[in-house]
């Protein structure tokens, strides 16, 4: 295949024809396409964007990179969610062991880092000896057992968006509504799911900041699922803010676990329960909104969300003391707290430059070959509207050593500001389905 026309044609803002994306797809997923190229023409599709006709034959051709997952005959319903990325966002880890206490089967499928946004199975790999690469065969085994799996995409589930995401991640090409939607929307559709719930970030902090292009995603996304026979719908939640306290791998894994033991971060549970409140109700384990609240809670009040998250960290290979010990997880070897420079009112805790702060401390990739340090990162116990006192601890740094420790607190005096006045936005904003956008509550 000859790839240079096809890069000036988009980049010309012409379409290309289906079955030019799936040709192309297929080559570049065979390791026939250079990445100079594909980055060339992702730069291309960021700047002219696709036509639905395009991203639809781009995420058929990504999913058909691959096998999928099946379920038929499966004898509890299956759902997942997936997050469009964030900073402290830690929700798979609850979530998944918290549904599939409540009988539902989740193949939780996930990403790595992506940009400043942190990825779950980075997060995952802090644990000891944890396995994300499972093979479809022991995902599947492990759900039948289980009841979750939590896994990368494997060789076989759509390696083409495998490949694109890390090449998106370091050519400046993420923040686009069809590679987004492709992205996501390929990998989720290969599981064979009754239901998919999409958590869709807005602020400063996403991906896409502004409300109506995150709703535009949202309905992207809803689309390519409906279209193909999968029930999508999508909460828009805040993300001018870091989700939770802690930002950083395997400190996520701890505040995960304490959201798990009861003890979580109340914006990091509120998110998490309208989430599985999604899922319960979408393929219909649940009667209502209400009766899945109650049955979530009590997979966490009862420990038997715990309890399924030591399984499946054990089954993958990881040290299921961890729940019972973060100790077991690794340690930053240096620590700092970071203080108020003055009395007032926290303005904003801006997520981007925490995000970014990590990758520079080594928790994320600046390159594709770049090795994640799962100690580094950030608690930041303060949220906007928070009033504090001149002097008083409101985050910590987690870095590897002095340096690190210096280019922490750097980042948090860019990223956290005191002022007059502060105001926390809405946490789950909205709801998005195939017939509308609802609009909801007011700032949790
Ligand atoms: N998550 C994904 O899986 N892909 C993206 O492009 C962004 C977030």
């Amino acid at each position: 295949m000859v790839i240079p026309p096809l890069i000036e044609h988009k980049r010309d803002g012409k379409s290309l024809t289906p079955v030019q994306w799936a040709a192309l797809i297929r080559d570049y997923a065979a390791g026939k396409v250079p990445d100079y190229q594909m980055s060339a023409l992702l730069m291309a599709v960021f700047f002219r964007g696709l036509e639905p006709t395009e991203l639809a034959a781009l995420t058929d051709a990504m999913i058909d990179s691959g096998d999928r997952l099946r379920f038929e005959g499966h004898p509890v319903p299956v759902a997942d969610k997936h997050s469009t990325g964030g900073v402290g966002d830690k929700v798979s880890l609850l979530l998944a062991p918290m549904v599939a206490s409540c009988g539902v089967a989740v193949p939780m499928m996930s990403g790595r880092g992506l940009g400043h946004t942190g990825g779950t199975l980075d997060k995952l790999e802090s644990i000891p000896g944890f396995r994300t690469d499972l093979t479809l065969r022991e995902a599947r085994a492990q759900i039948e057992r289980l009841g979750c799996a939590m896994l990368g995409q494997t060789p076989e589930i759509a390696p083409a968006d495998k490949r694109l995401y890390a090449l998106r991640d370091v050519t400046g090409t993420v923040e686009s509504i069809p590679l987004i939607a492709a992205s996501i929307m390929s990998k989720k559709l290969a599981e064979g799911l009754g239901g998919l719930v999409l958590d869709v970030k807005t602020g400063s902090g996403a991906f896409l900041t502004d409300t109506a292009r995150a709703i535009e995603l949202a309905r992207t996304m809803i689309g390519l699922g409906e279209a193909r026979g999968c029930p999508t719908v999508a909460l828009l939640t805040a993300m001018d803010r870091p989700l939770g306290r802690a930002c950083g791998n395997a400190l996520e894994v701890e505040e995960a676990i304490a959201g798990l033991r009861g003890g979580g971060p109340a914006d990091l549970m509120a998110v998490t329960y309208a989430l599985g409140t999604e899922m319960l109700v979408l393929v219909g384990a649940a009667r209502s909104r209400a009766e899945a609240r109650q049955r979530l809670e009590e997979a966490v009040a009862s420990g038997r969300a715990l309890q399924t998250f030591a399984r499946v960290i054990e089954a993958q290979g990881g040290d299921p003391a961890v729940v019972e010990d973060p100790g077991v997880l690794p340690q930053a070897q240096a620590v700092e707290v970071y203080r108020a420079e003055r009395a007032g009112v926290v303005a904003a805790v801006e997520p981007r430059r925490i995000g970014r702060a990590i990758v520079e401390l080594g928790g994320g990739r600046s390159t594709i070959d770049d090795v994640v340090d799962p100690t580094v990162g950030f608690v930041i116990t303060v949220k906007p509207g928070d009033p504090v006192r001149e002097g008083e601890p409101i985050a910590s740094v987690f870095a590897r050593d002095e340096a690190g420790v210096a280019l922490g607190l750097n980042a948090l005096q860019e990223a956290v500001t005191v002022g007059e006045t502060g105001r926390l936005t809405p946490l789950v904003s909205h709801r998005i389905t195939s017939r509308g956008v609802e609009q909801l509550g007011e700032a949790r």
